[in-house]
C-alpha cells in the first residue's frame, strides 16, 4: 500500500482552537471580552497544543448578531480594543508557535455599513447594486408579499425578505433583517469584498473562515423554491466560479487557507467546495447533528472517505458558538459525572485522531456544558447563548462570579460547572479533562500516523467505534467502546501475522501501562477509549 507523502500543508495537520471573543477574556473590566483579553491568555492555548486558533468577527458592529453583522470590515469594534491591538494579537499568537484564522463574512453587511446606508437612499443610489431590491407582487407596495419563498435563518422559516419602506422595494437577507445579503453577481461587490480579504492577509492572518460561504451564490433569476428541489437560495453552481476568484486572492499569498462555513448536512453537497481551486477545508456539520451513536458516526466517517479522494481534506468539529456544546448533546441528564467524563474524553479522541483537521471551541478542553440561563437571560435572536457563556479562568469561590474571565459583571453569566470546570482547577490536576486534552494534542502532534495517515475502518463489535491511521512505518489504533460492557476488538492483521498493541493513551487512567496485547484482540473496558501503536508482527 502507498501513502500520501508526509509534508502536509499547515492547515491540514494543525488542530485548531476557536474563539468566540466576547467571551473568552476581558481586559478592561467591562464584563465583555476582547483582544488584550486573548493575548494575555495565549499561553492556555499554546500550552494546550492547539496549531491555530480561529477567531469569531472582531469588526465594527451593531452586535445585532454579535459581530456577524458587520457596519466596517476594515476597523475593530471599539468593544474589543483597536487596529494596533488586532496586529499585536497576529504578532503574538505567531510568537506562540499559533496560526491565525479570521472570520470574514463575505456574503453580507450590517444595514449600518455605509454601503446598506447609501444603497437604501434609493433605486438611483450608486450602491443600490450592492444589495438585491425586488418589488413584489404590488409593486411600490408591500401587499402581497415579498417577490419569492424564500426563508431566512433567523429566526427560522421567516421571510428572507423585508419591506423597506422608504425606497419601496424589498431586500434580500439570508440571516436578520438587520443583515443584508451583498448581491455577489455584481463584479464591484466582489471586487470590494476581494479587497477585504486582501486587506486582512495584508495585516499577516494565515487563513479565513469564511462564514456562510454557500450564499453567495443564488439563483440569478430569484425562482421560489421548490420542496424536493435544489435549493435555489444557495449553493447555486455560480458559488464555485465566485470561490475560485476567492481562491486566486489567496493563492496570491504565500501559504493561506480559506475555510469555508458551508452550511449544507450533506456531505456529498459539501465535496465540490473542497476542489484544488476553491476551499482547502471546509466545516462539517456532520457530528453536529449525530446522537452519541457509533454505526451512525462510522458511517457518516466511511461516507465522507468515500466522497474524498486524496486531494480533499477532512475537517471534523464537534460544536461551536452556533451549536449546543458537546457535553450537553451527547450526555444525557441522568449520567453520572464518571460516566459523563468517559463520553467526554471519547468524543476528544474521536475528534483528535480522525483523518482530518480538528477543530475545537473554547472551553471543550475543560468538558464545559451549554449553560442553563434563567428566561430573560441572554440576547441572541436564534437562543445560542447557552454555548456561548464565558470561560472560566479561575474558581468562582476565589475569582467571583466572572470567574477570572472578568473583573466586572460577565455580560452572561459564567455556567455552573465553573466550580470544577475552570482553567486554574484543571491546571493543578493531572487527571483532569484538561490534562487529558493536552496528552492527547501532545500524542497527536509526535505521531505522523495521525497526523497525516491514511484511515481505515476496522470491523468492531456493535457499540465499538475503531480505525487505524497508518503512514508506512507507524500504525496507530484507535478504539471507542461506547457501551457499559467489556468489549473484545479483534485487530487487523493484513500479513496475516499476530499484531500487537500497546496502549499510548486510555481514559482509564488505571489503564495507563497495562500489559502490551500479546495476542490479536483488545480488551476495551467498560466506556474505554484508547490509543494503541499497532505492531503486525
Ligand atoms: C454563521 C455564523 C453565525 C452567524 C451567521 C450569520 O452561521 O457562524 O454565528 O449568525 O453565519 O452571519
Ligand atoms: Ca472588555
Amino acid at each position: 500500500m502507498t501513502h500520501a507523502p508526509i509534508a502536509a500543508p499547515w492547515w491540514e495537520t494543525a488542530a485548531v482552537y476557536q474563539i468566540y471573543p466576547r467571551s473568552f477574556a476581558d481586559s478592561n473590566g467591562d464584563g465583555i471580552g476582547d483582544l488584550r483579553g486573548i493575548i494575555d491568555r495565549l499561553d492556555h492555548v499554546a500550552d494546550l497544543g492547539a496549531d491555530a486558533i480561529w477567531i469569531s468577527p472582531i469588526y465594527r458592529s451593531p452586535m445585532a448578531d454579535f459581530g456577524y453583522d458587520i457596519s466596517d470590515h476594515l476597523d475593530i469594534d471599539p468593544i474589543f480594543g483597536t487596529l494596533a491591538d488586532a496586529d499585536d494579537l497576529i504578532a503574538s499568537a505567531h510568537a506562540h508557535g499559533l496560526r491565525v484564522i479570521f472570520d470574514i463574512i463575505l456574503g453580507h453587511t450590517s444595514d449600518e455599513h455605509p454601503w446598506f446606508i447609501a444603497a437604501a437612499e434609493g433605486r438611483d443610489s450608486p450602491f443600490r447594486e450592492f444589495y438585491t431590491w425586488r418589488d413584489g407582487p404590488t409593486p411600490g407596495s408591500p401587499v402581497g408579499g415579498p417577490p419569492n419563498n424564500w426563508t431566512a435563518g433567523f429566526p427560522a422559516g421567516a421571510p428572507a425578505w423585508t419591506w423597506h419602506a422608504p425606497a419601496s422595494q424589498w431586500y434580500l437577507h439570508s440571516h436578520l433583517p438587520q443583515q443584508p445579503d451583498l448581491d455577489w453577481s455584481n463584479p464591484d461587490v466582489r471586487r470590494a469584498q476581494l479587497d477585504v480579504l486582501r486587506f486582512w492577509l495584508d495585516r499577516g492572518v494565515d487563513g479565513v473562515r469564511l462564514d456562510s460561504i454557500a450564499r453567495i451564490g443564488k439563483d440569478p433569476e430569484l425562482r421560489d423554491n421548490i420542496p424536493g428541489q435544489p435549493d435555489r437560495h444557495q449553493n447555486w453552481p455560480v458559488v464555485h466560479e465566485y470561490l475560485r476568484e476567492v481562491r486566486a486572492v489567496l493563492d496570491s499569498y504565500p501559504d493561506r487557507m480559506a475555510v469555508g462555513e458551508v452550511w449544507l448536512f450533506e456531505q456529498d453537497l459539501i465535496a465540490p467546495y473542497l476542489m484544488a481551486d476553491q476551499l482547502q477545508l471546509t466545516h462539517n456539520f456532520v457530528f453536529a447533528r449525530l446522537p452519541f451513536d457509533p454505526a451512525a458516526i462510522g458511517t457518516a466517517v466511511a461516507d465522507f472517505e468515500k466522497l474524498a479522494d486524496d486531494r480533499v481534506w477532512p475537517a471534523w468539529f464537534l460544536n461551536n458558538h452556533d451549536e449546543p456544546r458537546i457535553a450537553t448533546r451527547w450526555n444525557t441528564a441522568t449520567d453520572d459525572e464518571a460516566l459523563r467524563e468517559a463520553r467526554l474524553r471519547l468524543a476528544a479522541v474521536l475528534i483528535l485522531t480522525l483523518r482530518g483537521t480538528p477543530f475545537l471551541y473554547q472551553g471543550e478542553e475543560l468538558g464545559l456544558a451549554d449553560t442553563n440561563l434563567a428566561a430573560g437571560v441572554g440576547s441572541d435572536a436564534n437562543a445560542r447563548d447557552p454555548q456561548r457563556t464565558p470561560m472560566p479562568w479561575k474558581p468562582p469561590s476565589l475569582a467571583g462570579p466572572g470567574a477570572g474571565f472578568t473583573t466586572g459583571e460577565p455580560w452572561l453569566p459564567v455556567g455552573a460547572d465553573a466550580t470544577t470546570r475552570n482553567v486554574d482547577t484543571q491546571n493543578r490536576s493531572g487527571d483532569s479533562t484538561l490534562a487529558f486534552y493536552r496528552k492527547l494534542l501532545r500524542l497527536r502532534r509526535s505521531r505522523q500516523s495521525l497526523l497525516t495517515g491514511h484511515q481505515s475502518l476496522i470491523n468492531s463489535p456493535e457499540g465499538v467505534l475503531a480505525f487505524v491511521r497508518s503512514t508506512n512505518s507507524e500504525h496507530s489504533l484507535i478504539a471507542l467502546n461506547f457501551t457499559a460492557e467489556m468489549q473484545t476488538l479483534h485487530l487487523p492483521a493484513p500479513t496475516h501475522a499476530l499484531s500487537t498493541a500497546s496502549h499510548l493513551l486510555s481514559n482509564h487512567a488505571q489503564l495507563a501501562q497495562p500489559p502490551m496485547s500479546t495476542v490479536s484482540t483488545l480488551e476495551l473496558r467498560p466506556w474505554e477509549s484508547v490509543v494503541a501503536d499497532l505492531t503486525h508482527g
